[in-house]
């Protein structure tokens, strides 16, 4: 039987170093003008040189463990949604734990690219039906500076690095929300429009070989585009319809921060005002994983979340995957 299920802390981390569009116009060829008309992107956050994905995620957890007042004894469960991992073993969460001090715990990443905290909240919901008391930890979390081609202007414009982490368990705490359903999903025939395949089995790298342009991120912007926004509409209608719900239900919507203009679109097809479209992608730009749970945690500090509010996610990213989520707040 499902067991209800509560995000009670939310969290995040940026990290301090801000390259802003015009510092990227120093190396590479574009222009404040292009990259903000083009994506709505100002400038995004990068790690210093040894700063890597499980630093961003300790900071994010112990800012939610915080905010729920709860403390890293407490937890049961660590689930990490990366496509950027510190590497492919140890797995992200294991390094976590221990960064966090802790030991004993069920630690696993998980990879839906974009997607990968939306898929986590599924994934944390079952865990939390089948346990006694789960209290996992579930961060989105990327250093996509590391899988950037900084020389390719279509791609390095728009990703930055950051996580984002909310405390999930079966039991409400102050200023919580209930997780009321989500839905996910995927179409594998489009993966190679959306790729990192460098260093995979598909593509094993051999000692002494330079690194290729397929170890960062390679993609079809248009078709992306495109898919997108069709994914991103079509599984919240999923959802709202399945609970009853219709778009003048919803409160605010949180979708996934990829470009100004698939936001838009997205918000258009759901016939959403713009006050109820959450937004902090000029900041940060496009961070996967971490995108949902950092403007999750931004919304709460801003004030945009209040007790009482309906909030609908959605995500979409590689593979293709997809995704959406409805939060009621108490
Ligand atoms: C990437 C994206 C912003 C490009 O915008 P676009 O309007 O489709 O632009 P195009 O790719 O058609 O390129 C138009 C021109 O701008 C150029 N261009 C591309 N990147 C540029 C940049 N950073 N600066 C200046 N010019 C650039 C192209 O070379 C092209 O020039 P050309 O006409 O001389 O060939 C857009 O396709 C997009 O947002 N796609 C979705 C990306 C995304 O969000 N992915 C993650 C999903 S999880």
């Amino acid at each position: 039987m499902t067991k209800q299920c509560y995000l009670r802390g939310f969290g995040s981390f940026a990290p301090p170093k801000v390259l802003t569009n015009d510092d990227l116009a120093t190396f590479v060829e574009t222009s404040d003008e292009w990259i903000k008309t083009r994506t709505g992107i100002e400038q995004r956050h990068i790690v210093d040189p040894g700063q890597c994905t499980s630093d961003l995620v300790t900071e994010a957890a112990k800012a939610a463990l915080n905010d729920a007042s709860l403390a890293v004894a407490d937890l049961t469960h660590i689930l990490v949604a990366t496509f950027t991992p510190d590497a492919y073993c140890p797995n992200t969460a294991c390094v976590v734990e221990d960064k966090l001090g802790t030991k004993g715990l069920m630690a696993m990443d998980m990879s839906a690219a974009c997607s990968g905290f939306v898929y986590g909240l599924q994934v944390a919901r079952g865990l939390v039906s089948i346990s006694d008391n789960a209290t996992i930890l579930l961060s989105g979390a990327e250093t996509m500076s590391s899988r950037t081609n900084w020389k390719d202007r279509n791609t390095c414009v728009l990703f930055g690095d950051a996580a984002g982490a909310v405390v999930i368990s079966p039991t409400p705490g102050p200023n919580c929300a209930e997780l009321i359903d989500v839905e996910v999903s995927s179409d594998g025939a489009l993966r190679d429009l959306l790729t990192v395949t460098g260093g995979g089995s598909s593509m094993p790298y051999t000692l002494d070989q330079p690194v290729p342009a397929e170890h960062f991120v390679m993609m079809q912007g248009r078709e992306v585009f495109k898919h997108a926004v069709r994914s991103m509409t079509s599984v919240c209608e999923t959802l709202l319809e399945r609970n009853g719900l219709t778009n003048a239900d919803i409160d605010l919507l949180i979708p996934h921060q990829a470009n100004m203009r698939i936001i838009d679109a997205v918000g258009k097809k759901l016939d959403m005002p713009e006050g109820k479209v959450f937004v902090n992608l000029q900041k940060y730009g496009n961070t996967s994983a971490a995108s949902i749970p950092l403007a999750l945690a931004d919304a709460r500090a801003q004030g945009a979340i209040k007790p009482g509010m309906t909030v609908l996610l959605t995500t979409f990213g590689g593979g293709f995957t997809w995704g959406s989520a409805l939060l009621k707040f108490l």
